[in-house]
């Protein structure tokens, strides 16, 4: 089989040395990869460390191998661009069509799918002019990931800093999966939607030292992001105690207790498109917070632990009871992690929190928990059930979103 062909466009910001780790993920994986570097960006990484690591010929412009035609073939016969890292600048030219060198003329032939890595400073990203720039790349079908927030080239901090290159890696290889499975990547379902996604598993502390926990590892969850992402949406992360690395595109929000998830959701909800409650919440939470460590007396039982119930976020999200919700339209979806019964406890918990779907699974000791695979049935409000067989965990989000996106208005 052919080995999937990606462009690998590099322009000229500082972060391009973090693009050679996302070519070796890459060419590592079986891509077929050609560099395509700005002029500018041969500052950061030279042409001969691309060629090198890439096994193929690096040009920055269309005066090389002029017989080959090379500012048409190479966009003609890639199956995913990839512009990582993405300047302000080359955002501008991108959006307005601009085609002087190898780079700009490749993203104007390419009709595969086309990423964006953006890295700059905070008030580059910021500026109107590289918003609307972003906004417009992303009408036409571009899937333009978020930058990270943390430490920039200097001593500053902000929004603007290259994503972790073995994520951006991630959403290339969901966005190409999409694209072998002949689904339309070059116009993303959920391009224009804000998504929020609770992942992980809250912690409710007994005393500095210890917590109330659960088993859930975070890892459907992320995938669920991982693929909005790849469809092009904006999404918002409520993270609890997963340890993983930020998702590459993201907006990240983290935190520790049930107390504060509902916090963080209720605030990214308010003009979220759809909020997606994959986190396992703890029902209860320790009456008291002992601020010193709890110790253990000498011949004396240990004293009782009194329990108080956490707020049900995903009923309060979906207006359970009141049959309104917070946000009109949004679609809420949440997650039932069953031990028996299994589906008939589902069907009555999607009932009760409200919701319009409801991924319903079996969990034991050492099923679904922490592993890779899941196997679930999606339960929507309208009374179909869909059955996703045990497979990958980015699969059942797949289907998780083609079964929101007819659902949004
Ligand atoms: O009631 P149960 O914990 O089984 O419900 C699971 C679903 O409800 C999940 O989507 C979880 O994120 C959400 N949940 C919540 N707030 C709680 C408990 C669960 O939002 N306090």
């Amino acid at each position: 089989m052919e080995k999937p062909k990606v462009v690998l466009g590099v322009s000229g910001g500082i972060a391009a040395y973090k693009a050679c780790e996302l070519l070796r993920r890459l060419t590592e994986s079986g891509h077929d990869v050609r560099v395509v570097p700005t002029e500018a960006s041969l500052h950061f990484v030279g042409a001969a460390t691309w060629s090198a690591l890439s096994g193929n010929p690096v040009s920055t412009e269309v005066w090389d191998s002029v017989h080959e035609v090379p500012h048409v073939r190479i966009g003609q016969h890639a199956d995913l661009v990839v512009v990582a890292p993405a300047t302000a600048d080359m955002l501008a030219k991108a959006a307005h069509g601009l085609a002087d060198d190898l780079l700009t003329n490749t993203l104007l032939t390419a009709r595969c799918p086309v990423l964006f890595a953006p890295a700059m400073h905070t008030e580059m990203w910021e500026h109107p002019a590289t918003q609307e720039n972003v906004a417009t790349l992303r009408r036409r079908g571009a899937v333009v990931l978020e930058p990270a927030v943390g430490r920039l080239t200097g001593v500053d901090t902000g929004k603007g800093r290259f994503p972790d290159p073995v994520e951006i890696f991630e959403t290339c290889r969901l966005v190409l999966r999409r694209h072998s499975l002949g689904r339309s990547v070059t116009e993303p379902d959920l391009t224009g939607r804000h998504v929020v996604i609770s992942a992980g598993g809250t912690r409710e502390p007994l005393d500095p030292v210890r917590y109330l926990g659960n088993r859930s590892s975070g890892k459907q969850g992320y995938a669920l992001v991982r693929t909005a992402l790849a469809r092009g949406a904006r999404v918002t992360l409520i993270e609890a105690n997963t340890g993983f690395t930020d998702p590459a595109g993201a907006d990240v929000v983290h935190i520790g207790t049930a107390a504060q998830l509902r916090e963080a959701v209720l605030k990214a909800a308010e003009d979220a498109d759809v909020v997606v409650m994959a986190a396992a919440v703890a029902d209860f939470r320790p009456e008291t917070y002992a601020a010193g460590k709890i110790k253990k007396q000498d011949g004396q039982e240990p004293a009782p632990l009194t329990l108080v119930r956490n707020p049900d976020i995903l009923a309060e999200v979906a207006g359970a009871g009141s049959g309104a919700r917070l946000r009109p339209g949004q679609v809420v979806v949440g997650f039932a992690a069953e031990t028996d019964d299994v589906l008939a406890n589902g069907r009555k918990k999607l009932r009760r929190k409200g919701c319009d779907l409801l991924v319903v699974n079996e969990v034991g000791e050492h099923k679904t928990f922490g592993s890779e695979e899941n196997e679930a049935v999606v339960l929507a409000a309208d009374g179909a059930e869909t059955p996703v067989p045990y497979g990958p965990k980015e699969t059942l989000a797949e289907v998780v979103w083609d079964l929101v996106v007819p659902r949004l208005g």
